[in-house]
């Protein structure tokens, strides 16, 4: 387990303007700059990532970003390369987040994502996660599939530029069941080790694995002490400053 804990505010289409993502930023940073024990990123959407990097000072709270293509330039309207990301300092990127996979992005696509951010010299924050749970365990078998399929294209010398962030469909967003148990997540992050120990033949413990889904102030600091996982991939809990505050003091004090 890594001593820092990673926990990355996943923005998704919000805010509607230029003003209020910087009043947010700011209003974040203050709180993050002063946690010894908490690496914080923020993934805004595209459009506001050159404005709140001028923001940052220092390393305890940088900007991501939540998607990038495979190739670097080329015709494909809409998107932005990982060359692109890297360009303007950023240093991680989401891929294969389920509200992507579910306007159609599939395994194949994700692993070639997640190949060229690697090759741009990114970290990838990579998510996996099932969307329902059956009897069977049926849904293990396709979190590690997911996985292997992601990380197809990359050697194991590029293991250190992985995390994985485990978000079961049905615990994320407004419309989520539930957020996961802490056994639930407990579960995958040791499925997901074991994954890593079948690919490269050692136990994968150098890839921080974080959960996400409905994670809020009052349940934070469980995930991190009960479900061994590194951190946390917070999306609207991370829009609201003070909320997301209590969740990075709770980071910092989570041994
Ligand atoms: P949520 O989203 O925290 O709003 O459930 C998490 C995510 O989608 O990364």
């Amino acid at each position: 387990m890594k001593t820092k804990k990673l926990i990355i505010g996943n923005w998704k289409m919000f805010p509607v303007n230029a003003k209020d993502a910087k009043a947010k930023f700011v209003a974040i940073k203050k709180v993050a700059s002063t946690l010894r024990n908490v690496q914080t990123v923020i993934c805004p959407p595209f459009v506001y990532v050159s404005d709140l990097k001028k923001l940052v000072t220092g390393h305890r709270c940088v900007v991501g970003a939540q998607n990038s293509w495979y190739e670097n330039e080329g015709a494909f309207t809409g998107e932005v390369s990982p060359a692109m990301l890297s360009s303007l300092g950023v240093e991680s990127v989401i891929v294969g987040h389920s509200e992507r996979r579910a306007n159609g992005e599939t395994d194949d696509v994700v692993s070639k994502k997640v190949a060229a951010a690697i090759k741009a010299g990114l970290t990838v924050v990579l998510c996996v996660g099932e969307r329902e749970r059956d009897q069977d365990g049926d849904y293990m078998k396709l979190i590690s599939n997911q996985l292997k399929s992601a990380l197809q294209g990359v050697q194991k010398k590029d293991f250190n530029k992985l995390v994985i962030a485990y978000e079961p469909v049905w615990a994320i967003g407004k419309h989520a069941v539930r957020a996961a148990s802490t056994d639930d997540a407990l579960e995958i992050s040791i499925l997901i080790r074991k994954t890593f120990a079948d690919m490269c033949g050692k136990d994968g413990s150098c890839v921080p694995i974080l959960y996400g889904g409905s994670v809020d102030a009052k349940n934070a600091w469980e995930f991190l002490l009960k479900s061994q996982v590194d951190g946390l991939l917070v999306g609207r809990a991370s829009l609201d400053p003070k909320v997301f505050a209590e969740i990075l003091k709770a980071a910092d004090t989570t041994k």
